[in-house]
């Protein structure tokens, strides 16, 4: 079905922002924070940051370079370099979206609701018992269903008229609203234990394979990578990109809103002395501790924590879109579907798997360890060994095409080949171990 009428971004930033808009969301926010909490701080933040350069700027190349220059959604852009052998890795990418958005869903749903309720009523002291009732169970589902309505509904506007006009127009809003946060929490007292907690690193706990694991599945899930988002958008771009260029500077975006996030999370929690809510909950530890510190701080609370709340929003609706796109490219590229069908057909089938994980915690949390990490870590290792091993020195070629400087993509080759699948095999073998650990501690 994909011929000369392909869609494509009008041009500009386009793509950049819409790039950046699926990388920067709850991954930055709420799945940093809770990640960073539950593996000890600066450990994390630093095998984030090194894992960040050394594999996902190499696999973000990779997938716009497979994009790019097949001009296809995943598996046909698998199939167009491979042969027919790789479809079921292509499938593979679709069904992580699938099980990905479904919770993404649900915790853009949380989002939704407590931005809309810091407008209308504010933040209820008493966090903890609120988050508990509204985590989970018909509300959760509900905001769930209306969030994804949302995203199909921009999906259904297609590339130039839908995802990159709302890209666009609420990415430096979100970025605004970041920076002005961070700036805010510099003159909380107090605030300097949480940068204190945030920055220092314990070099004995970056040895820890735990730590390993989950600072590389979070490296993916920040961005985008590992299941063919960032591959789908790049197969709506003109051959004059540079694509060096555009995977540098979509991941250091992605990493600095992540970082400036840290600078205004922590300070926050600890300036208020909820710290210790953060250990206890750490699904819910973005929704449960700022909340509590936003009731904590009256008046000026309610506005900082409106904001903040809306630029959560923001993030997860770009990125929500992005997820939608993989199924819904696949569908046009691969059935014929007509986009605006294929839009709300897997909008409300993604929805309905949603609905286990808005009505348990525990659902949703397997759903992040299998989705979330699992299955990102092996599209990773299987993107690595196709673009590096089978693509080879025809990946150079594509690289080139737009300006991309000769040196710089045989570094990236090299990375490809020898440096990124032994990093994520040993991080493929210890994500198994939890997925495993998890599923048997749900079901017995
Ligand atoms: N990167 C997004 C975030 O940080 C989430 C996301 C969007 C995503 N598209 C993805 C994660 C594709 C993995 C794969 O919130």
């Amino acid at each position: 079905m994909s011929n000369g009428t392909r869609e494509h971004w009008s041009g500009g930033l386009g793509f950049t922002l819409a790039a950046v808009g699926s990388a920067v969301g709850l991954g930055n926010m709420w799945r940093f924070s809770y990640m960073a909490a539950e593996n000890g701080g600066g450990a994390f933040v630093f095998l984030y940051i090194v894992l960040t350069a050394l594999v996902g700027l190499p696999v973000m190349l990779a997938e716009l370079t497979l994009g790019r220059g097949s001009q296809k959604s995943p598996i046909q852009a698998l199939v167009h370099y491979g042969g027919d052998a790789w479809r079921p890795l292509g499938a593979l990418f679709v069904a992580a979206g699938f099980v990905i958005l479904a919770y993404y869903s649900v915790i853009s749903g949380w989002t939704v609701r407590y931005a809309v309720e810091a407008a209308l009523t504010g933040f209820p002291q008493d966090a903890g018992a609120h988050f508990g009732a509204i985590a989970s169970g018909y509300p959760a589902v509900a905001w769930h269903l209306v969030f994804m309505g949302l995203v199909s509904f921009v999906v259904s506007g297609g590339i130039a008229s839908g995802i990159e006009r709302v890209s666009v127009a609420l990415m430096p809003l979100l970025g605004v609203l970041v920076l002005g946060l961070a700036a805010y929490v510099t003159t909380l007292d107090g605030a300097g234990e949480g940068y204190r907690y945030y920055l220092t690193t314990d070099f004995r706990e970056v040895l820890d394979f735990g730590v390993l694991k989950d600072a590389a599945g979070q490296a993916f899930f920040s961005l985008s990578l590992g299941m063919g988002a960032i591959l789908t958008y790049a197969s709506y771009l003109g051959r004059d990109r540079n694509l060096p260029k555009e995977a540098l500077l979509v991941a250091a975006s992605d990493f600095g809103v992540a970082f400036i996030a840290g600078m205004v999370v922590f300070p926050l929690v600890f300036a208020l002395g909820v710290q210790g809510d953060v250990s206890a909950s750490t699904l819910g530890a973005l929704f449960v501790t700022l909340p509590k510190a936003f009731a904590q701080m009256g008046g000026i609370g309610r506005v900082i924590g409106g904001l903040f709340m809306l630029a959560l929003v923001v993030g997860a609706l770009t990125s929500a879109i992005s997820l939608l796109e993989v199924v819904v490219s696949s569908a046009i590229d691969g059935l014929g579907w007509a986009r605006r069908s294929a839009a709300w057909v897997c909008g409300g089938a993604i929805a309905l798997l949603g609905v286990p994980a808005g009505m348990s915690l525990d659902a949703l949390g397997l759903m992040d360890q299998i989705g979330g990490n699992l299955l990102l870590v092996l599209g990773g290792l299987v993107l690595s060994l196709f673009v590096g091993w089978r693509l080879g020195e025809r990946a150079l070629e594509e690289g080139e095409v737009g300006g991309g400087n000769r040196a710089v993509l045989r570094l990236w080759l090299f990375m490809l080949r020898f440096v990124v699948p032994p990093v994520l095999l040993i991080v493929l073998w210890y994500s198994l171990k939890e997925s495993a650990a998890l599923v048997i501690k749900l079901f017995s």
